[in-house]
């Protein structure tokens, strides 16, 4: 059964990674030095044979890299992980999730034999402990008798909302200074889901009339998501549930906020257009349309295409974005989500990601104007009006 550890342990163990990942990288450097007269440029192919294969270099790196990522799971959200995961690693968690191990494994807190595991789903269990195997050393499971570290098993639409409901990305609450909005400001979360950003909003700020809207079925998930979570906002009517299909109609009219968080990334330009279009026929000259982007948590990515672009605009970030050094300006692996989920876009929808001046200009053709950028890191947001 995996030990549970008090805070001041898990601090430790952080720490405790902080301390190998520099005696580890130092080992290299040292080693670096000492066989090749110095430590390689990134860009070189690093196939010196005094030094590539020198077995105490690999064992310096082999450490290296098992606490860089172990601290980085630690700290990162579980969203951000399996973002970056390979095709590899995202088969075996397919094969992980449509066989609903998670689920397996959640009712059984010391875990589970692969074999028992096995038995259960109908896989031979051979080839299921290579898959758990790859799975538990990226810390989805903990390897032994299997337990559960990380967890999703549902039918599949439910899969989509609950990952998008953890999805804090955009967490738009608190981001945007909603606390100082006034009493009865009305909030119309167009394409919301299952809810996950109206319900944070609902929680913290009972003074803001929500609306939720989008297609009949994902509203009744919705429903029973605020039911179970929020049901003090159903009971004195703060939330509304009204269908919607963007493309063909328009949302609920004169809102002051209307926000629209994973959806512009969805569609190919003329239907963004055509939603955009469907959403500014029924703002108010106040109505601010809000398009949270993400990054890591999530929401639609802003693609920043250059520090003169952000600059352009006016929206006063000079520097936003410039990785200290020596890390290269868009911050390396540690930019990688946006372009990942620019690639998933296009793989799925024949969509994209989209930079700041495509959203503005995508947001110009429907007759909306560029307000404000709102820089929240993984997650930004551009805040259009009327024109
Ligand atoms: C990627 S999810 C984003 C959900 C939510 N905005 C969030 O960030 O958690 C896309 C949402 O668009 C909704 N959707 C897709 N086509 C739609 C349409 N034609 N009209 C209304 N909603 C639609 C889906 O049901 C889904 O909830």
């Amino acid at each position: 059964m995996p030990v549970e550890l008090d805070p001041a342990q898990r601090r430790d163990e952080v720490h405790a990674l902080l301390k190998l990942i520099a005696s580890s990288a130092n080992d290299a450097v040292a080693i670096w030095e000492r066989n090749a007269g110095s430590v390689p440029s990134l860009d070189e192919a690093k196939v010196d044979g005094r030094c590539a294969s020198n077995t105490d270099l690999l064992r310096a790196v082999r450490l290296l890299e098992g606490a860089s990522y172990q601290l980085c799971s630690t700290l990162s959200p579980t969203f951000l992980t399996l973002h970056t995961s390979t095709p590899v690693e995202a088969a075996c968690l397919r094969v992980a999730v449509e066989a609903k191990i998670p689920g397996i494994l959640a009712d059984h807190p010391n875990g589970l034999h692969v074999t028992e595991i096995a038995k259960r789903i109908g896989l031979p269990s051979a080839k299921l402990s290579r898959i758990l195997r790859i799975l538990s050393v990226k810390h989805c499971f903990r390897e032994g008798r299997f337990h559960l570290t990380t967890s999703h098993a549902t039918n599949s639409l439910q899969r989509f909302g609950r990952a998008m409901t953890a999805l804090r990305l955009g967490a738009v609450h608190e981001l945007y200074p909603i606390g100082s909005l006034p009493a009865n400001t009305t909030w119309c979360d167009v394409g919301g889901g299952m809810g996950g950003m109206l319900l944070p909003i609902a929680q913290t700020h009972p003074h803001i009339q929500l609306t939720l809207q989008d297609q009949p079925h994902v509203l009744e998930e919705a429903k029973d998501h605020f039911e179970q979570h929020c049901p003090t906002a159903l009971r004195e009517n703060r939330i509304s549930f009204v269908p919607v299909d963007f493309l063909k109609g328009s949302p609920v009219p004169d809102q002051d906020f209307y926000y629209m968080r994973m959806i512009v990334h969805d569609w190919p330009d003329p239907a963004c257009v055509q939603i955009l279009t469907n959403i500014r026929k029924v703002m108010k000259p106040s109505s601010r349309l809000l398009i949270p982007h993400s990054t890591r948590n999530v929401e639609e990515y802003v693609l920043i295409d250059s520090v003169a672009e952000i600059t352009d605009t006016g929206a006063g970030l000079p520097g936003a974005i410039d990785a200290p050094k020596p890390l290269p300006r868009n911050y390396g692996a540690g930019g990688i989500r946006p372009f990942i989920m620019d690639l998933n876009m296009m793989v799925l929808n024949n969509s994209r990601e989209r930079s700041l001046g495509d959203i503005i200009s995508l947001g110009n053709r429907a007759g909306l104007e560029f307000v404000k950028f709102w820089d929240c890191v993984e997650m930004s947001i551009v805040e259009l009006k009327a024109t």
